[in-house]
């Protein structure tokens, strides 16, 4: 049985994860209106990892006993000046939700709670490439600034983008 702190904790990254899919969706949503369906792809396959990791944590906290209660999760910014923008704005969402990640991580180790710390080594390992993802588009997008070329060609290789089933 998971203890009342963790359970909390549990329930509230469970909303930042479902919170982050609903960002990156209306990310992906944007991208659609401005025709640039490779950033788009992008986008939703983010959105389909990110509800994998709200789940990832939904059925751990089920499979320790504990109460799953969704929360409200807020309305995500829908409208953005450039590709670079929605880029850096998701960089941040990492940087910040591996904070959050971490913080989970020392709260933890100060219940006691190894089972939960060792599930959650996996968000922190992912968390390294999820930060890296996203610095690797925006280091593109700043070198092909305003060259349409370049922005064609970076959202063609942005197509080919593979889910973690492919
Ligand atoms: Fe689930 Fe992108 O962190």
């Amino acid at each position: 049985m998971i203890n009342h702190t963790i359970q909390d904790a549990l329930n509230e990254q469970i909303k930042h994860e479902l919170e982050s899919a609903y960002l990156y969706l209306s990310m992906a949503a944007y991208f659609e209106s401005v025709n640039l369906q490779g950033f788009a792809h992008w986008m939703r396959l983010q959105h389909q990892e990110e509800t994998a990791h709200g789940m990832k944590l939904f059925n751990y906290l089920q499979d320790r006993g504990g109460r799953v209660r969704l929360q409200a999760i807020e309305q995500p910014k829908t409208d953005f000046s450039s590709s670079l923008e929605v880029f850096e704005q998701a960089l941040k969402h990492e940087q910040k939700v591996t904070a959050l990640i971490n913080g989970l991580y020392d709260l933890a180790i100060r219940e006691n709670d190894h089972a939960t710390q060792i599930h959650l080594q996996w968000f922190i390992t992912e968390q390294v490439e999820e930060e890296k993802n996203a610095q690797d588009v925006v280091d593109k997008l700043k070198m092909a600034a305003d060259h349409p070329g370049a922005l064609f060609l970076l959202d063609q290789q942005l197509a080919s983008r593979m889910g973690e089933a492919e």
